[in-house]
């Protein structure tokens, strides 16, 4: 029995529940060279989700620099909708004059747990007489592609395209966390060393690649490029998280939660109008419209994850912008035409007493708007995630406003065993009277309530 106009929630957590949303600690490192590492990221285990998430910093170097897990992944960029950038080598083969082999490189990356992306990345080979294979280890299903490139003259070369003559590029194959990239030429570098003496092959961020015809001679100066791994936390989709609430990553309460781009997983987002980091139980903030993007030409209020726009007395309209923006009473029949609710009123005032029909047209406008905002703030305080955990939880109550209001006794304060802040959002423990014996609940009192018909507190029952 939910009614969709209640904005106050009740979880049953598990006292574990609680303190795993805690994480992480206050002083956890933020930033390992120019590295910024948000949670579920961390350099130590106080402050990552799991040992997944484990950036080694390592500080021999200057600035230090961040290697994901305790590996030699260099680690370039970490964000939140769930992509990390890591350095990954160049594979090389060089030849002199005489088709004898110089030097050469190898290319090989090894992630442990999150997938290296398949549409974000592309095996890249660069050459006139050059072949590469790019295989996966043993333990995952051996996979292996490869490419093939040759030019008899630089002038056959095209600028951006990766056909086989001097690049070569190919998707890689989904799923895999680690590759190793073998290189080879048929004639050693023989009959195209006055232009080209080397083959390359790397995988590289598709973005970050762009071929021209002189890579064919300056791509040596490139040692390292960027590749992209698709991150999500743990093994398990939404859905089966929400059954499980210590497994369940979106502990942001205007978060949402999306299964991972690559087999198993999940990964959260801030709701629309809220922005920050989804895995933090403060994390999404409200944006305020108001300022960002002064969407109004009347009167803004921000509210949480929207904001809505007014015009001032005398006037009229839905005071937007890109709307119909505030026009004055007088000028009524001079409202934008396209309007179809617009046309249907030319013909009922002519009918109708046009005051009782304007009357009614506003107060209908005005209940559906209630309604709509009130569904705004059902959903932006966790509402659908309640109501798919009631599904699937016995345990789980939602009290209405009243209930719980006069359970502690109008937020009595001597009901108040603990009251801390974060981010302005008040959380305090207290205990319902009438709910069992003295269970214990944590209050979360939002400092973003539009007004005083929305100051609801949402409660989790330890
Ligand atoms: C971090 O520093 C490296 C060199 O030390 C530089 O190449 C890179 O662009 C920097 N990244 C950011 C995000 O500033
Ligand atoms: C840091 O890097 C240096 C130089 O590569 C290496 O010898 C050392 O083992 C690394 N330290 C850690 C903790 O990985
Ligand atoms: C190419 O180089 C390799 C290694 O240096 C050598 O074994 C092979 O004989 C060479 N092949 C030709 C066609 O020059
Ligand atoms: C091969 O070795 C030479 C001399 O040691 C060096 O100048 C050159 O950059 C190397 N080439 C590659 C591709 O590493
Ligand atoms: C290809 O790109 C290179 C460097 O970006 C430029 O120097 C060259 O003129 C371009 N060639 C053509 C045919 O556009
Ligand atoms: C919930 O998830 C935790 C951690 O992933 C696991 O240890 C526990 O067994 C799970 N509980 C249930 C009932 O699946
Ligand atoms: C924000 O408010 C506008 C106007 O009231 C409404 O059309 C829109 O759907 C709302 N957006 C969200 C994300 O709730
Ligand atoms: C009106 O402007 C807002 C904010 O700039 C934008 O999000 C919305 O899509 C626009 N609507 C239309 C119909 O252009």
């Amino acid at each position: 029995m939910i009614s969709q106009s209640i904005l106050v929630a009740i979880i049953l957590l598990l006292a574990t529940e609680i303190k795993s949303a805690m994480l992480p600690e206050a002083d956890c490192p933020t930033m390992c060279g120019n590295l910024t590492i948000p949670f579920p990221f961390g350099t130590t285990s106080d402050c990552y989700l799991d040992d997944s998430f484990l950036i080694t910093c390592n500080h021999s170097y200057n600035p230090p620099m961040p290697f994901l897990n305790m590996g030699k992944s260099q680690v370039l960029e970490i964000s939140l909708d769930g992509v990390m950038k890591v350095a990954s080598s160049v594979a090389s083969d060089c030849y002199d004059d005489s088709g004898a082999q110089i030097n050469g490189t190898i290319s090989e990356l090894v992630s442990y747990k999150f997938p290296i992306s398949s549409t974000r990345n592309k095996f890249t080979v660069v050459g006139c007489d050059t072949f590469a294979f790019y295989k996966t280890s043993n333990e995952q299903r051996q996979r292996m592609t490869g490419c093939v490139t040759s030019c008899d003259s630089i002038d056959y070369v095209i600028n951006g395209t990766c056909t086989g003559i001097g690049c070569c590029q190919t998707y890689i194959p989904k799923g895999v966390k680690d590759f190793f990239v073998n290189i080879g030429s048929y004639r050693n570098h023989t009959r195209v060393n006055n232009f080209n003496s080397c083959g390359y092959a790397f995988v590289v961020e598709a973005e970050a690649f762009e071929f021209s015809t002189s890579d064919i001679k300056d791509l040596r100066n490139i040692k390292r490029v960027p590749v992209v791994l698709d991150w999500s936390v743990g093994d398990v989709t939404c859905k089966e998280a929400r059954e499980n609430l210590s497994s369940y990553a979106c502990r942001a309460i205007h978060s949402e939660c999306s299964d991972s781009r690559n087999e198993l997983g999940h990964r959260c987002n801030c709701l629309t109008g809220f922005q920050g980091n989804p895995y933090l139980v403060d994390g999404c903030q409200d944006i305020n419209e108001c300022t960002a993007l002064k969407p109004c030409e009347g009167e803004c209020k921000n509210l949480p994850g929207n904001y809505s726009c007014s015009c001032p007395k005398g006037f009229e309209g839905d005071g937007m912008k890109n709307g119909t923006g505030c026009y004055s009473t007088g000028h009524l029949f001079n409202a934008p035409k396209n309007n179809a609710s617009t046309g249907l009123f030319y013909v009922a005032a002519g009918v109708l007493l046009p005051g009782v029909f304007t009357s009614w047209v506003f107060w209908r406008r005005k209940q559906k708007k209630v309604t709509r905002l009130r569904q705004n703030f059902f959903n932006r305080n966790g509402g659908i995630l309640l109501q798919n955990m009631l599904s699937s939880r016995k345990a789980l109550t939602i009290f209405t406003a009243e209930d719980l209001k006069r359970a502690t006794n109008n937020y009595d304060e001597s009901k108040i065993l603990r009251m801390e802040q974060h981010f302005g959002n008040t959380y305090y423990m207290g205990i319902l009277p009438d709910h069992g014996e003295n269970q214990e609940v944590l209050v979360i009192k939002y400092w973003d309530a539009p007004d005083e018909s929305c100051v609801e507190p949402f409660i989790i029952l330890e």
